[in-house]
Formats: structure tokens, sequence, C-alpha cells
């Protein structure tokens, strides 16, 4: 399994904070947003990372992150020129994806507990995955609409009057017919690609599974002033509680094998990580 993180858009809805810092480098709690969702591809098992962002943002992610090879991953980049879509990453990604599977996810949305996730990932085959989450407020996001049965009929974007409270976050498996599929896909009423035409195309060949979340999963996006400040404190609640951290890369990739202790101690020593707290935390986990 591949992976695209998008990360780039223009982040009107968080002026002036987003106006010389991309919305996915604000910080969320201690760490860049991007960080999360970082972690839960590694916690996923995945290695090969194609990030895009928009041209004027790309280099501070490949400041931030580099080659991917701190953190035990292989990291590439691709720029999109203008905001025309999410189901655009697949055509800007085509020639990384190649014949293999492919997990979209969104650079603004942190996951947390969700352990549907590796194991949607560990499971994937063919076909699509996406998860139904419980929400609040469906309006803001993409609902699924299920028969009595319980069977996904059909998934619209931001719906006036949903008919589930069912939101789809951010991360989508697909096998590599996406890049067709996404292909033929025309720009929406407000001009996008969308990525609920990428899951209805998936949904009328019947091999879209939409997995309802459990109770326990936290999803949080930050794309707002008021849900990035949620997301920091829900992150700083649950940190200081417990003393550990959540959408920490280098961590993940120690559990997963991606990264030794020897070369995470080496980053001390050459000092790519300087002295602070989150090397502290570092060095408590391979002491
Ligand atoms: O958060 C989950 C929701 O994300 C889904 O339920 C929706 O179906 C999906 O459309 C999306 O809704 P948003 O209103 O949050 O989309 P937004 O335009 O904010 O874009 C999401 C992220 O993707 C954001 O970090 C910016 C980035 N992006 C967006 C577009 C349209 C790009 O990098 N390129 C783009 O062309």
């Amino acid at each position: 399994m591949k992976s695209i993180v998008l990360a780039g858009g223009a982040g009107t809805r968080l002026w002036p904070l987003s106006l010389v810092t991309s919305k996915q480098l604000q910080p969320v709690y201690d760490k860049p947003m991007i960080y999360y969702p970082l972690t839960t591809l590694i916690e996923s098992g995945i290695r090969d990372i194609l990030l895009i962002s928009t041209p004027v943002d790309t280099p501070s992610f490949q400041k931030l992150l580099g080659d991917g090879s701190r953190f035990g991953i292989r990291l590439s980049y691709c720029v999109q020129q203008k905001p025309e879509g999410l189901a655009q990453a697949f055509t800007l990604g085509d020639r990384f994806i190649g014949q293999d599977n492919v997990c979209l996810i969104l650079g603004d949305n942190l996951f947390s507990g969700f352990t549907e996730i590796p194991s949607a990932c560990q499971r994937f085959t063919s076909g699509g995955t996406v998860f139904g989450y419980e929400v609040s407020n469906p309006q803001r996001y993409a609902v699924v609409n299920f028969d009595p049965a319980g069977k996904p009929l059909e998934i619209i974007e931001k719906p006036t009057h949903p008919k589930s409270n069912y939101a789809v976050p951010g991360i989508y498996f697909f096998d590599s017919d996406v890049v067709p599929i996404a292909r033929a896909q025309v720009p929406s009423a407000r001009g996008e690609l969308e990525i609920t035409g990428v899951m209805n195309e998936y949904l009328r060949r019947g091999t879209l599974q939409v997995l309802k979340v459990g109770r326990g999963a936290a999803w949080l996006d930050s794309g707002t002033t008021s849900s990035l400040q949620e997301a920091s404190a829900y992150v700083q609640t649950i940190e200081q509680r417990q003393g550990i951290k959540i959408g920490c890369p280098e961590e993940a990739a120690l559990k997963q094998g991606f990264l030794t202790p020897i070369q995470l101690k080496r980053q001390f020593d050459d000092g790519t990580i300087p002295s602070c707290e989150y090397r502290s935390y570092l060095e408590r986990l391979v002491a």
C-alpha cells in the first residue's frame, strides 16, 4: 500500500493564520498538523508516501520532512498548481500509484485511537474502503445515505439535509482503478473534482466498503480556527494526562521497525533533533 497526503488548498478559513504558513504546518498543540496524518500512515505500516501541496508551500514541507528517512519512510513531493479538488490527487499521483493500492489522507485530519485504520489497511485487497463516523454536524462533510438494511446507497458532499449522521473522514483506501476513475470525473458545481464522485463510482460498481466506526476512536479536522483550537486542546489533554504523545512519527516508526533505536539516537548525537521537550520524550522511548 502506498499513500498520498494531500496538503495543499488555499486555507482561507484560517486566514490570516494561513497567510504566510500553510494550514497543514500550523501547530496542533506541540507539533505541526502534518505530523498527525503522517503518524497515522506509519502506524498502518505505510512507507511509500507522496505529499502534494501548493507551489508556494511545497518547499516548506520539504524543509520540515525531507526525504522521510528521519522517520524511516520514503517521501516524495508533487505540486498541485491550483486547488482543483481532492480527486485530483490520484491523477497527479498516477505514476507514483502505478499498479499499487493507495491510501489518500487529508493533511488536516487527525485520527487517534482509530484502530480501524491499520486493520482496514492490512485487510485491504481491492475496490475501495472508507469509514462512516457519527458526527453532530454532518452538513460539513461527505455524508453516507444508507438503505433500511444499512447498505450504503450514495455519498453526498456537504448535504443541506443529511440523511444520516455518518460523515466520511479524510482517509480513503482504493485500488489502482482509482486513477482512471478520478480521470473520468468532471468538475462539480463548485468547480472541484470531488472525492464523492470517486466513492460513488466504486459504490456503483459494488466494490466500496463503508466501515462504521465504533465508539472510542477520535477523528478531528483542523480546518477552521475553532476546530484547530479544539484539536490542540484534545492533544494537550491526552498528552498531559497520560504522559504519551499523539502524532509522533518517530515513535510510530520505532514501533513499526522502520527506525531502529540506534538510528534515532544518531539524530540526537548529530544535532538533527536538538535538546527540547520533544527530544526528551524520544530519549525516554529508547533509554
Ligand atoms: O475532513 C473530511 C472532509 O474533507 C470530507 O468529509 C469531505 O468529503 C471532503 O471534501 C473534505 O471536506 P473539506 O471541506 O474539509 O475540504 P477542503 O476543501 O477543506 O480540503 C481538505 C484538505 O485537502 C485541506 O487540507 C486542503 C486540501 N486540499 C483541498 C483541495 C480542494 C488540497 O490539497 N487540494 C485541493 O484541491
